[in-house]
């Protein structure tokens, strides 16, 4: 068996090492594919392997249909939104991904932004502090756990919503549970979002829903970039001069954002999972459910049933 590590945005070298040792362990090649520029280099190395591991790395039909011995790919972390799943499926290839394993580093990841956010992002001048700031968490799933638990240590009262997990959930971590997304957005001083990239949320953080925030606000997305409509929170950040922008993944229109000086931040790479302990986890995820796909045919975390 042949498995590719196909990785735009490189694993920790430690990270590396260790998928790799579980690959060893069960006598596995493994091939690397690191920091490419081309989508023709990924279509060479997907050529004669088994498997795949992937980051935000693309796969569409052209990659599968070059990939002719492909069984599984799996998406070393939680958002699939980059794997063609109806192509998946007709090319007989299974689809999974590692839910949970980065998420503390995404988590973390929301508080360093903020602290940069509400200190104005360190220009020297006064600015807040999250104690007693209300937090909309938009989404409670695993990274919005995390968010959660981490809030509470910085002494912010949490408020969470999501369509799929009921209230009870939200209320027994602590948390306020509110009846829509659109009383999120009124009660809090911050909204994090944690939401997936599906038909249903792409472009929904639109103008109408951001406009009904409080003076002060801030939106942090370390989401996706297409859950935001960026014509209209840009629109809306020209009208509103109090409203912050500060996200971990580069919207399509940066540099209309970067405009709005001392109220937008991107990283310029996406960073939540890039940490050595997310990189591990969620690789060492995906090579086990790789060995325990092939060996034994388990199809836990498969997203493409
Ligand atoms: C995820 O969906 O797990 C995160 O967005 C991390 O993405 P990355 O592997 O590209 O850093």
């Amino acid at each position: 068996m042949k498995v590719l590590i196909a990785t735009e945005k490189p694993f920790a070298p430690t990270a590396v090492k260790d998928i790799k040792n579980v690959f060893d362990a069960v006598g596995y090649e493994t091939v690397l594919l690191q920091k490419y520029t081309k989508k023709a280099q990924l279509i060479d190395a997907v050529k004669d392997v088994d498997a795949i591991i992937i980051r935000s790395d693309k796969i569409d039909a052209e990659v599968l249909n070059a990939a002719k011995n492909l069984k599984i790919v799996v998406r070393a972390g939680a958002g699939y939104d980059n794997i063609d799943l109806e192509a998946a499926t007709a090319h007989g290839v299974v689809a999974m991904n590692t839910p949970g394993q980065n998420s503390n580093a995404v988590a973390e990841l929301v508080f360093g932004l903020l602290v940069f956010a509400v200190r104005n992002f360190y220009n020297g001048k006064a600015g807040t502090e999250l104690k007693d700031k209300k937090l909309g968490i938009l989404a409670f799933g695993n990274v919005g756990r995390n968010v959660a638990r981490i809030a509470a240590g910085f002494g912010m009262e949490c408020y969470a919503y999501d369509a799929y997990c009921p209230a009870e959930t939200i209320e027994a971590a602590g948390v306020h549970a509110t009846k829509s997304q659109e009383e999120l957005f009124q009660n809090c001083d911050i909204v994090s979002l944690h939401i997936p990239a599906t038909n249903d949320t792409k472009r929904s953080i639109n103008r109408k829903l951001v406009s009904q925030m409080k003076t002060g606000a801030i939106l942090i997305n370390t989401a996706r970039k297409e859950v935001i409509n960026e014509e209209e929170l840009i629109e809306l950040m020209d009208e509103r001069l109090d409203l912050k922008y500060v996200t971990d993944i580069m919207p399509d229109a940066d540099e209309k954002f970067k405009e709005f000086e001392g109220r937008y931040f991107s990283t310029p790479k996406k960073m939540g999972a890039q940490t050595a302990e997310a990189n591990t986890n969620a690789g060492i995820a995906a090579a086990q459910q790789i060995v325990g796909f092939i060996r034994d045919g388990i199809t836990k975390y498969q997203v493409n049933k």
